[in-house]
């Protein structure tokens, strides 16, 4: 096993998302280099020449260049943003037949993998494609991971330390299923150090329908106001990441296959150097239960119709 510092990360797609992950990496070192894919070389060698300005004051050890498919596929952990991005008024959804196609051609493109390499989807609808990465890829399904709901997940504690006075960190709340229209917030698992929501004093009357619908629609009311969304997103990646390659074992809400519904979706899984070592269960209501289950369905139907 490499030492994190000897550790490579590709990141496939030199687009806003991409650069601004390997911008957050670059500040919160985690790899010896990061290697940036794009068929896009103008863009993606442009992308690098700004990126290495921000490693020439000695506040990182971490090199930047660029690379290709096949030199990504024997990184340790594989980044993919690659693919269209939501415009105004459409869903994550809407752009499964663009993104599924790139995603094929990238896998075909970087195999064979390193045999330990992690595949970290990035790239919406992340769930879908997360599912396809693990079919096109043949890689082990502790080894390909969907950012899921870790981005949902940091909303919803941000909203919530807002609320309570108390620092994010202090809040354990999760996001599951898809990261998207049908996911579900795990209410009845949340507390503040320890303290159910409906017990914690500023908590008690909280409106958490308006909350998770708050958190739910917070990248589209981004779009519609900047166009895209790219430094939460950079955030979350980075600290997958970290988890993985300092073998951390952080528990943490990403997608991931679940046989019984035969789907990826988020449920909380321990990020370790092998990926997903567990699938940490949450004690769920009846009714989270069967939110969670009908997320699952939902996911279901967008891969059978991207199959036909
Ligand atoms: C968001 C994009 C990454 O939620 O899906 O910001």
């Amino acid at each position: 096993m490499p030492t994190p510092t000897a550790s490579r990360i590709a990141i496939i797609g030199a687009g806003s998302v991409g650069s601004t992950i390997a911008y957050t990496l670059l500040t919160n070192p985690i790899a010896s280099e990061i290697l940036l894919v794009d068929p896009k070389e103008e863009i993606r060698d442009a992308q690098v020449q700004d990126l290495s300005d921000a490693t020439y004051h000695g506040n990182t050890s971490t090199q930047v260049r660029a690379g290709t498919h096949a030199e990504a596929g024997q990184c340790d952990v594989i980044v993919v943003t690659a693919g269209a991005k939501q415009k105004k008024g459409e869903s994550r959804t809407d752009l499964i037949g663009r993104n599924q196609s790139i995603l094929r051609s990238v896998i075909t493109d970087m195999q064979p993998f390193k045999p330990e390499a992690i595949l970290l989807l990035v790239a919406n609808p992340v769930d879908v494609l997360a599912y396809f990465a693990l079919q096109y890829s043949g890689l082990p399904a502790n080894q390909v991971i969907g950012s899921g709901t870790f981005l949902d997940s940091a909303r919803l504690r941000g909203a919530l330390a807002t609320k309570a006075g108390v620092a994010a960190s202090s809040i354990d709340a999760f996001v599951l299923g898809e990261h998207g229209e049908s996911q579900i917030v795990a209410w009845s698992s949340a507390c503040i150090a320890g303290i159910p929501l409906h017990v914690f004093p500023a908590t008690r009357s909280l409106d958490r329908e308006a909350m998770a619908t708050e958190t739910k629609q917070k990248a589209s009311a981004l779009i519609e106001s900047k166009g895209s969304t790219e430094f939460g997103i950079g955030s979350v990646t980075a600290s997958i990441c970290r988890s993985i390659l300092f073998d951390q074992k952080v528990v943490r809400p990403v997608s991931i296959y679940v046989d019984e519904l035969k789907v990826c979706l988020s449920k909380t899984v321990v990020l370790g150097r092998k990926g997903v070592e567990e699938i940490v269960e949450l004690p769920l209501s009846d009714e989270e239960s069967g939110a969670l289950e009908s997320s699952a369905k939902q996911l279901r139907e967008v891969i059978e119709e991207a199959e036909k």
